[in-house]
Protein backbone atom coordinates (compact mmCIF):
# COMPACT_ATOMS: atom_id res chain seq x y z
CA UNK A 1 0.00 0.00 0.00
CA UNK A 2 1.42 3.46 -0.79
CA UNK A 3 0.84 6.96 -0.72
CA UNK A 4 -1.01 6.88 -3.85
CA UNK A 5 -3.61 4.46 -3.11
CA UNK A 6 -4.27 5.83 0.62
CA UNK A 7 -5.05 8.73 -0.98
CA UNK A 8 -7.45 7.46 -3.01
CA UNK A 9 -9.18 5.74 0.24
CA UNK A 10 -9.64 8.81 1.92
CA UNK A 11 -11.30 10.37 -1.37
CA UNK A 12 -13.53 7.76 -1.83
CA UNK A 13 -14.28 7.86 1.81
CA UNK A 14 -14.62 11.84 1.68
CA UNK A 15 -17.81 11.14 -0.78
CA UNK A 16 -19.55 9.31 2.36
CA UNK A 17 -19.30 12.25 4.82
CA UNK A 18 -22.29 13.51 6.41
CA UNK A 19 -21.58 17.19 5.78
CA UNK A 20 -24.95 19.11 5.20
CA UNK A 21 -24.41 22.01 7.62
CA UNK A 22 -20.61 22.59 6.85
CA UNK A 23 -20.66 21.19 3.11
CA UNK A 24 -16.76 20.11 3.82
CA UNK A 25 -16.89 16.83 3.27
CA UNK A 26 -13.79 15.10 4.50
CA UNK A 27 -12.14 11.45 4.44
CA UNK A 28 -9.33 10.38 6.12
CA UNK A 29 -7.60 6.56 5.77
CA UNK A 30 -5.90 5.20 7.93
CA UNK A 31 -2.70 2.47 6.92
CA UNK A 32 -1.59 0.20 9.69
CA UNK A 33 1.79 -1.73 10.38
CA UNK A 34 0.17 -4.95 9.92
CA UNK A 35 -0.92 -3.35 5.95
CA UNK A 36 -4.25 -2.41 6.86
CA UNK A 37 -6.71 0.36 5.80
CA UNK A 38 -9.00 2.10 7.80
CA UNK A 39 -11.21 4.64 7.05
CA UNK A 40 -13.44 7.47 8.51
CA UNK A 41 -15.45 10.22 7.14
CA UNK A 42 -16.83 13.27 9.35
CA UNK A 43 -20.16 13.07 10.57
CA UNK A 44 -21.95 16.25 11.46
CA UNK A 45 -24.96 16.96 13.56
CA UNK A 46 -27.86 19.12 13.65
CA UNK A 47 -26.52 20.26 17.19
CA UNK A 48 -22.98 21.26 15.84
CA UNK A 49 -20.95 20.50 18.59
CA UNK A 50 -21.71 16.41 18.32
CA UNK A 51 -19.65 16.51 15.01
CA UNK A 52 -16.83 13.88 14.70
CA UNK A 53 -14.06 14.69 13.04
CA UNK A 54 -12.85 12.04 9.73
CA UNK A 55 -9.57 11.27 11.27
CA UNK A 56 -10.96 10.39 14.75
CA UNK A 57 -14.11 8.25 13.13
CA UNK A 58 -10.72 6.44 11.07
CA UNK A 59 -9.68 5.73 14.20
CA UNK A 60 -12.80 4.20 16.27
CA UNK A 61 -12.90 1.86 13.25
CA UNK A 62 -9.37 1.02 13.66
CA UNK A 63 -9.65 0.35 17.16
CA UNK A 64 -12.35 -1.70 16.72
CA UNK A 65 -10.85 -4.05 14.27
CA UNK A 66 -8.23 -4.67 16.97
CA UNK A 67 -5.62 -2.45 15.27
CA UNK A 68 -3.62 0.20 16.52
CA UNK A 69 -0.51 0.55 15.29
CA UNK A 70 -0.50 3.07 12.29
CA UNK A 71 1.69 4.24 9.88
CA UNK A 72 0.17 6.57 8.01
CA UNK A 73 -2.78 8.71 7.62
CA UNK A 74 -4.45 10.37 4.34
CA UNK A 75 -6.94 13.23 4.51
CA UNK A 76 -9.11 14.36 1.38
CA UNK A 77 -11.39 16.77 1.25
CA UNK A 78 -13.56 18.95 -1.10
CA UNK A 79 -11.70 22.32 0.07
CA UNK A 80 -9.57 24.34 -2.27
CA UNK A 81 -6.00 23.64 -0.10
CA UNK A 82 -5.12 21.03 1.76
CA UNK A 83 -5.47 20.95 5.48
CA UNK A 84 -3.90 19.73 8.25
CA UNK A 85 -6.42 17.26 11.34
CA UNK A 86 -7.55 19.26 13.83
CA UNK A 87 -5.82 19.82 17.34
CA UNK A 88 -8.46 17.52 18.83
CA UNK A 89 -7.59 14.80 16.15
CA UNK A 90 -3.58 15.45 16.46
CA UNK A 91 -4.21 14.72 20.03
CA UNK A 92 -6.29 11.11 19.46
CA UNK A 93 -3.62 10.27 16.66
CA UNK A 94 -0.70 11.20 18.69
CA UNK A 95 -2.11 8.21 20.89
CA UNK A 96 -1.02 5.43 18.59
CA UNK A 97 2.26 7.21 16.74
CA UNK A 98 4.13 10.34 17.45
CA UNK A 99 6.14 9.21 14.02
CA UNK A 100 2.92 8.95 11.82
CA UNK A 101 2.68 10.47 7.98
CA UNK A 102 -0.15 13.05 7.77
CA UNK A 103 -1.16 13.61 4.08
CA UNK A 104 -2.88 15.70 2.97
CA UNK A 105 -4.62 16.57 -0.56
CA UNK A 106 -7.11 18.84 -1.73
CA UNK A 107 -8.06 21.05 -4.37
CA UNK A 108 -5.11 19.35 -6.38
CA UNK A 109 -3.11 20.54 -4.14
CA UNK A 110 -0.73 17.90 -1.97
CA UNK A 111 1.01 18.72 1.78
CA UNK A 112 2.79 15.86 4.38
CA UNK A 113 4.46 16.41 7.50
CA UNK A 114 4.76 14.06 10.46
CA UNK A 115 2.15 13.73 13.16
CA UNK A 116 5.33 14.63 15.65
CA UNK A 117 5.62 18.27 13.54
CA UNK A 118 1.81 19.16 14.13
CA UNK A 119 2.05 18.24 17.71
CA UNK A 120 5.41 18.33 19.41
CA UNK A 121 3.90 18.01 22.87
CA UNK A 122 0.91 15.90 22.78
CA UNK A 123 -0.58 14.94 26.42
CA UNK A 124 0.80 12.11 27.51
CA UNK A 125 -0.80 11.19 30.66
CA UNK A 126 0.16 11.39 34.42
CA UNK A 127 3.86 8.89 35.39
CA UNK A 128 1.74 6.66 37.11
CA UNK A 129 -0.58 5.96 33.98
CA UNK A 130 -0.16 3.29 31.90
CA UNK A 131 2.17 5.15 28.93
CA UNK A 132 1.79 7.65 31.36
CA UNK A 133 4.94 10.31 30.72
CA UNK A 134 8.02 10.32 33.59
CA UNK A 135 10.56 13.02 33.51
N1 LIG B 1 -13.27 18.20 10.13
C1 LIG B 1 -12.71 16.96 10.04
O1 LIG B 1 -13.39 15.99 9.70
N2 LIG B 1 -11.39 16.84 10.32
C2 LIG B 1 -10.59 17.86 10.71
O2 LIG B 1 -9.43 17.63 11.05
C3 LIG B 1 -11.09 19.23 10.72
C4 LIG B 1 -12.55 19.38 10.56
C5 LIG B 1 -14.69 18.35 9.82
C6 LIG B 1 -15.56 18.64 11.00
C7 LIG B 1 -16.73 19.34 10.36
O3 LIG B 1 -17.64 18.38 9.89
C8 LIG B 1 -16.13 20.05 9.15
O4 LIG B 1 -14.87 19.44 8.94
C9 LIG B 1 -15.94 21.54 9.33
O5 LIG B 1 -15.24 21.82 10.48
Amino acid sequence: MDLERLIDEARAVSEKAHAPYSGFQVGAALLAEDGSVHVGCNVENASYGLTVCAERSAVTSAIAQGVKSFRAVAIVTNGERPVGPCGACRQVLAEFASDLIVVSEAGGLRKQWTLGELLPSPFEGLPEWPGGQHD
